[in-house]
């Protein structure tokens, strides 16, 4: 049994946790910055990575001394290394080796995508490799074979928006504020998915990729013309992003072997779009799972998890492991063409 301290700090949230292999919780901590970035309207870089410096230490000492552990028991230190706000990452990664150093434990340098990919299999002892995974965060909208710890290939990717960068920017159009994605989701329960007519961009494309630019036009458009309630304006938005989740991962779907589909990432913390899912997976006779919705929003179980997973591999890193704003699961899949791709 292998005990790993995980730090996570790539955006707006601060988090340690301390995580076995064995898949116990033994304590964690997460920090939301949302009212640092209220005013405006989104993650300040800057700001974040200050908040970051004032917050994880304290973060560190609760979770040890919640579990009453001293870093000397530790197996190793994982930390998130990118990709995400570098400012952020580099304090994070950075009080990783700091810990990792004195204590004398191997650091394990974490993507904060594998963090996601991995996630599943934190809470669902029975997710065997391989699975399809589709990964819906603020910054990515990916469908991957998710092949083993560090073996991924992308399979689809989005070529402008992200999901959660779609809801964050229908969330301001509608006045509601970040991050937008709980708030439509609440919203939505009181509207009509059926009373505004939006798009679905590339749905029933043979090309698997996502996109959402154009929806979040649309939505500009509705709300602009005040002719619709904001509860319906959010429920048919949230409607039109499930037919484009669905409809893409249908598509890999049916061209993949895998056993099982996975959703992970923050959008997957939504509930109709992990129904939507499951269904899906169920029409195809494939298993689904989720991460528990706490465990899809950005936190450090799953950068500890993660770890643990590396760490049984015999997969170590150096003090000298950089920090990335960018860093793809799969450095091999194509560049897709649009604008504003998102690796
Ligand atoms: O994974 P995550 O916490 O951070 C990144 O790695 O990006 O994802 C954050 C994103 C935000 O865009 C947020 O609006 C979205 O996930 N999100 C949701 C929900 N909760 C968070 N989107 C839809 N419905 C939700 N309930
Ligand atoms: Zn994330």
């Amino acid at each position: 049994m292998a005990l790993i301290l995980g730090l996570e700090s790539s955006c707006d949230d601060s988090a340690a946790a301390l995580v076995t292999s064995d898949r116990r919780i033994l304590a964690q901590a997460v920090v939301g910055q949302n009212s640092a970035h209220q005013p405006y309207g989104g993650v300040v870089p800057e700001i974040a990575a200050r908040a970051h410096v004032d917050v994880l230490p304290g973060l560190i000492e609760q979770v040890l001394t919640k579990a009453g552990i001293v870093p000397a028991q530790l197996d190793a230190v994982a930390a998130t290394a990118g990709p995400g706000l570098i400012g952020g990452v580099m304090v994070g990664l950075l009080a990783g080796k700091g810990l990792a150093l004195a204590a004398g434990k191997p650091l394990i340098a974490v993507n904060h995508l594998e963090g996601h990919a991995l996630s599943p299999r934190l809470t669902d002892p029975d997710l065997p490799f391989p699975y399809l995974l589709l990964l819906a965060s603020g910054g990515h909208c990916q469908l991957l074979e998710v092949r083993g710890v560090g073996d991924y290939r992308r399979l689809a990717t989005t070529i402008d928006d992200a999901a959660g960068e779609a809801f964050d920017k229908a969330a301001k159009l509608l006045g509601l504020g970040y991050p937008g994605g709980p708030a439509i989701e609440a919203l939505a329960r009181q509207g009509d998915p059926a009373a505004v007519p939006l798009p679905r961009p590339l749905v029933g494309s043979g090309e698997p990729h996502f996109s959402f630019a154009g929806l979040k036009s649309a939505v500009q458009r509705a709300a602009a013309s005040a002719s619709h309630h904001p509860a319906d304006i959010a429920a048919s938005f949230q409607g039109a992003v499930i037919d484009c989740l669905v409809d893409r991962t249908r598509l890999v779907l049916e061209r993949s072997a895998a056993p099982a589909l996975v959703v992970a990432g923050g959008v997957a913390a939504n509930g109709a779009i992990r129904a939507a899912l499951k269904q899906l997976a169920e029409r195809h006779g494939r298993a689904f799972s989720s991460p528990p919705a706490w465990l899809c929003t950005d936190n450090a179980a799953m950068i500890a998890w993660a770890g643990a997973e590396r760490f049984a591999a015999g997969l170590r890193d150096g003090l000298d492991a950089p920090a990335r704003a960018r860093w793809p699961l799969d450095a091999a899949a194509d560049a897709v063409r649009g604008a504003g791709v998102k690796a």
